[in-house]
């Protein structure tokens, strides 16, 4: 790398490290120790876990694995590391200032390597690091929405998005069709997970995808017709997850009106599939999504988002935060794909009917235990982000991925056909 390039990027990871830390402890500025230390879910570690858990993948990828400096806190490392503890037993943490003072202390050390390493050699960790603290980020988010949930009467989405942007309350939005052909997916730049690679063509027959994902007025309709009481809908996994965990809808589901052109979002995979078959559709694949929310049919090539190449702002979809709930299906027209998909990005993560596999030429980075202890069949794939995806883990070849019985993460779904 030449070395005004070679600044440019040393300058870029500063700023972007800098933001990103910012946008997290913004999200625990007034916690309480309850708050910090409990868990809200046994799927999910407490809050104060994940902060400590970003200082220590921190001390260990750059000071120690790149600047080749002695671990730094050791004490931390059975609590902090991701194989340390299981999670029931995360709760025991010190207080938040010890823990944001990890944070602070790891961060300078790292600032100050950062002015002289060689990032030739380690630009794609720099920038996986930031999307591992952006993943972290979201899901303290999720997670203190989890424990609002559980306080119940203090649980309400504030701010409710300007009516005056809500468009008439739709029952049935129009599909689209995507005609068969080939297109490339994946991604291969710098900062695409190890998941995302190798780019390949993929042949794709014709199918038809929703413009938008699934209203809360839509999914009303599942629920008002019995939708959780009639087996017919459901697969036989489906139908057992449901007889032994017995709700009626979905997880952050809000009875009124108001909410009724927001995607419908705290539902798991079953209940996605369940959906879709009450309307005579499908989930669509992953790459059914991919094509249609970043293949330009007319110029035969793909964009890093579905608007094009400019990254995401407050314009082109709900992410980062910025809103802070879901908003309307129908609020960002600019954010639209060359298809002419709605919201593919941001506000609700979708759920596929595939499998976490890799692809095919797959290389794990930085360690095996990221995505591929994972292609175990058992967890299915999220596409497009949430109102909480930071912006460096947004973008059309993202993907996430759970199990088919999680309903506690921002996640909504869209049919095909
Ligand atoms: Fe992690």
């Amino acid at each position: 790398m030449q070395s005004r390039l070679l600044q440019t990027c040393r300058v870029s990871l500063y700023n972007t490290l800098r933001e990103c830390r910012q946008r997290t402890l913004e999200l625990v500025t007034d916690i309480n120790s309850e708050t910090l230390c409990q868990q809200a879910h046994p799927d999910f570690s407490p809050v104060g876990w994940h902060l400590g858990h970003i200082a220590y993948t921190e001390a260990y990828w750059i000071l120690e694995h790149c600047a080749g400096l002695p671990p730094q806190f050791p004490q931390y490392h059975q609590l902090f590391a991701a194989n340390g503890l299981p999670k029931s037993q995360r709760q025991h943490l010190p207080p938040i200032e010890e823990i944001l003072d990890y944070l602070a202390i790891i961060r300078k050390q790292v600032l100050t390597y950062l002015e002289t390493a060689p990032l030739q050699q380690q630009e794609r960790l720099w920038r996986w690091l930031i999307q591992h603290e952006s993943q972290h980020s979201e899901t303290i988010t999720f997670v203190l929405q989890l424990h609002s949930l559980n306080k119940k009467s203090s649980y309400t989405r504030l701010n409710l998005f300007s009516s005056s942007l809500s468009l008439p309350h739709h029952k049935s939005f129009p599909m689209l069709e995507i005609s068969a052909g080939e297109f490339e997916m994946g991604n291969g730049n710098i900062d695409a997970q190890d998941n995302e690679r190798p780019v390949h063509r993929i042949y794709l027959n014709t199918y038809s995808i929703d413009v938008y994902p699934v209203t809360c007025l839509q999914y009303r309709e599942f629920i008002a017709a019995g939708g959780y009481q009639k087996q017919e809908f459901w697969t036989k996994e489906g139908w057992e997850w449901l007889q032994q965990n017995p709700v009626s809808h979905p997880l952050f589901w809000i009875e009124s009106p108001e909410w009724d052109n927001h995607p419908v979002c705290g539902v798991n995979w079953y209940e996605a599939e369940a959906y879709a078959k009450f309307v005579g559709k499908r989930l669509p694949t992953e790459a059914e999504w991919e094509k249609a929310g970043s293949w330009n049919q007319q110029l035969g090539k793909k964009s890093l988002y579905p608007w094009g190449e400019t990254e995401p702002n407050s314009k082109l979809c709900n992410h980062n935060t910025l809103v802070g709930h879901t908003t309307p299906v129908t609020a960002y027209p600019a954010g639209k794909s060359a298809y002419g998909c709605w919201d593919m990005l941001g506000n609700v993560w979708e759920w596929t009917s595939s499998c976490f596999t890799g692809y095919e030429g797959f290389e794990f980075y930085p360690y095996q235990g990221y995505s591929q202890v994972y292609f175990d069949h058992k967890h299915k794939v999220l596409k497009g982000g949430s109102w909480a995806t930071r912006p460096w883990g947004l973008r059309s070849s993202f993907r996430n991925w759970y199990h088919p019985w999680v309903r506690q993460i921002l996640a909504g779904f869209r049919c095909a056909k």
